[in-house]
């Protein structure tokens, strides 16, 4: 009974840890089954990147909760679209983000996104 017991607990645990880790793979398992793939000037999409991009570096300004919202709502990818001074902004006249800033490499990929026509 006892032997019964502890040998249905160890398999109890294991299944959760192969569980757990199994959806931890899953939530970091890229889009390409064969691996994570870098984001390059090539493959730049708003999910993979540029999305991210200005979550971290404008929504707190320019996001629907943001003081600066009225000069421009970031509210998705539309609103970027919509606004040919986001562009101009970050990459020409380098304003924004302000107060903060973007490295060369994230330049270079913004740069290629918007190249590319802003691919979703
Ligand atoms: C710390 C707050 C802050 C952050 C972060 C910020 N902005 Fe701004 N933004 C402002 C302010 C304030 C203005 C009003 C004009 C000024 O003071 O330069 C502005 C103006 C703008 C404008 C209007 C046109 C212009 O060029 O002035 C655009 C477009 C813009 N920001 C885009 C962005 C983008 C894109 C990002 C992220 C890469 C960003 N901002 C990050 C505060 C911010």
């Amino acid at each position: 009974m006892k032997k019964t017991k502890a040998i249905f607990l160890s398999a109890t645990i294991t299944a959760l840890l192969f569980a757990c880790s199994k959806r931890q793979a899953e939530e970091l398992k890229p889009t390409n089954p064969s691996g994570p793939i870098a984001v390059t000037t090539a493959n730049v999409t708003y999910s993979n990147f540029a999305g991210a991009l200005f979550q971290t570096k404008c929504n707190s300004c320019h996001g629907p909760n943001g003081a600066i919202k009225s000069v421009w709502l970031f509210n998705g990818i539309a609103s970027i679209k919509s606004d040919t001074r986001v562009a101009n902004s970050v990459l020409v006249t380098k304003t924004m983000p302000k107060g903060g800033s973007l490295t060369t490499s994230e330049r270079e990929l913004l740069q290629a996104w918007f190249d590319k026509g802003m691919p979703e």
